[in-house]
């Protein structure tokens, strides 16, 4: 029983990026590629279009993957369910972590379809985890959601808030998945976990190349605020303005998905034990954490729980006024009823993400605004035009 160590330069390191042609993996492909890490991308296309990965090249200024340098990024076209193409890819490449993205994420299509969210975020993730230990592969980056926290006793939310159950299919493969993954370091104390509980991301790479692209109606706010700010949809439908909030809308913990991006890039710091306080000093500091041993090169073993988040909490209609800013013309709305399963607020802590990470979220609102008016306006039809 073995684990490939991290402590050695990002240039001789290589990242598996399970769904990284999506939104969130895209960005994050961009940072890993700035700090000097070699990237695998693996993504089956279902939700995400390769050409995301053209832009990051673009962005990245790396020349095409066949030229001298350009296989710094990589990409395989794959399921997490081709096992030959998994076996394949941990024997002929050196992968020494993984962030895994790859999933099913839509709330709402969830409850019309529980069984393809469970038998692919769950039996997709067990597959991974499965080829990638015969491989000695156990350091690994996982998305999980601030969805774990169901309705919170209070906020800002910290990690020491418990796990309470979702309301829907998706946001239980988020929870179930975490709890997978701790039984596998429980069962393999070789293991070197970090899960990620992102809060809201939003916006978009500055370039406005790369940024969210949801196939039809989107369901979610700042896509959809989007889609009316660039006239492909008529008005914004804002469920409820009756919670008890500043003004009655909900509130949520935006952030900007390139802070939340270099959020992962910390994690591997993190990993390495680059940063933080020693394993030994640090008591776990919440439930679902565990602090492993540290190997004499200082990488970590355990399982590592971070909130993503900014700690501000802002509501819909502030969301819709900063995006008016943005785009410099009035986005029009209706209140409607509340939607099924959203609660009234919901906004992280980020003090242990700060302390022991050495990470923070760096935009604003405004800022995340006006780069996702950058991304849409260049982009009205997203990557397919
Ligand atoms: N909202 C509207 N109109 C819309 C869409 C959303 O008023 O058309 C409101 C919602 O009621 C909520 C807020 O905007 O108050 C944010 O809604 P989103 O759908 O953008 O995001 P959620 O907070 O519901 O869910 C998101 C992710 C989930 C994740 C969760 C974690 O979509 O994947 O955050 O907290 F699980």
């Amino acid at each position: 029983m073995t684990n490939r160590s991290l402590a050695k330069a990002p240039a001789d390191t290589t990242i598996l990026v399970t769904g990284g042609a999506g939104f969130i993996g895209s960005h994050t492909v961009v940072e890993l590629l700035d700090a000097g890490y070699r990237v695998i991308v693996l993504d089956d296309l279902s939700n995400s279009c390769e050409e995301s990965l053209d832009r990051v090249r673009q962005i990245c200024e790396l020349p095409a993957e066949d030229q001298p340098g350009g296989d710094r990024l990589q990409f395989v076209h794959a399921s997490l369910f081709d096992a030959d193409v998994l076996e394949e890819l941990f024997s002929a490449q050196d992968v020494d972590a993984i962030i895994h993205f790859a999933g099913f994420k839509a709330v709402g299509e969830s409850v019309a379809k529980p069984l393809e969210y469970y038998w692919n975020n769950i039996a997709g993730t067990l597959e991974l985890v499965r080829v990638a230990r015969e491989h000695d592969v156990k350091n690994l980056v996982f998305s999980s959601s601030a969805t774990v926290y169901g309705d919170p006793d209070e906020v800002p939310i910290t990690e020491l808030a418990p796990k309470r159950p979702a309301t829907n299919p998706y946001g239980q493969t988020k929870s179930m998945l975490e709890q997978i993954l701790s039984d596998l370091y429980a069962g393999d104390p070789e293991w070197n976990i970090v899960l990620l509980r992102y809060f809201n991301p939003i916006g978009a790479h500055e370039s406005g190349l790369i940024g969210e692209d949801p196939r039809g109606i989107p369901n979610n706010l700042v896509p959809y605020v989007a889609k009316v700010a660039v006239g492909k949809l008529p008005e914004l439908n804002v469920f409820g303005d009756d919670y008890p909030t500043s003004d009655g809308t909900g509130v949520r913990d935006y952030i900007h998905v390139v802070d939340l991006a270099r959020g992962h890039v910390a994690a591997l710091d993190w990993m390495a034990g680059r940063v933080g306080a020693p394993s030994s000093e640090e008591p776990a500091q919440d439930p679902y954490s565990i602090n492993g041993e540290q190997t004499a090169d200082g990488c970590r073993r355990g399982v590592g729980v971070f909130n993503l988040g900014t700690g501000t909490g802002s509501s819909v209609l502030d969301v819709v006024r900063a995006f008016e800013r943005a785009c410099g013309h009035g986005i029009p709305y209706a209140i409607q009823p509340r939607r099924a399963g959203d609660i009234a607020e919901c906004y992280a802590a980020c003090d242990k993400a700060r302390e022991q990470l050495g990470w923070q979220a760096e935009y604003d609102l405004d800022r995340m605004c006006q780069d996702s008016w950058r991304w849409q306006s260049m982009n009205p039809d997203g990557y397919r035009a």
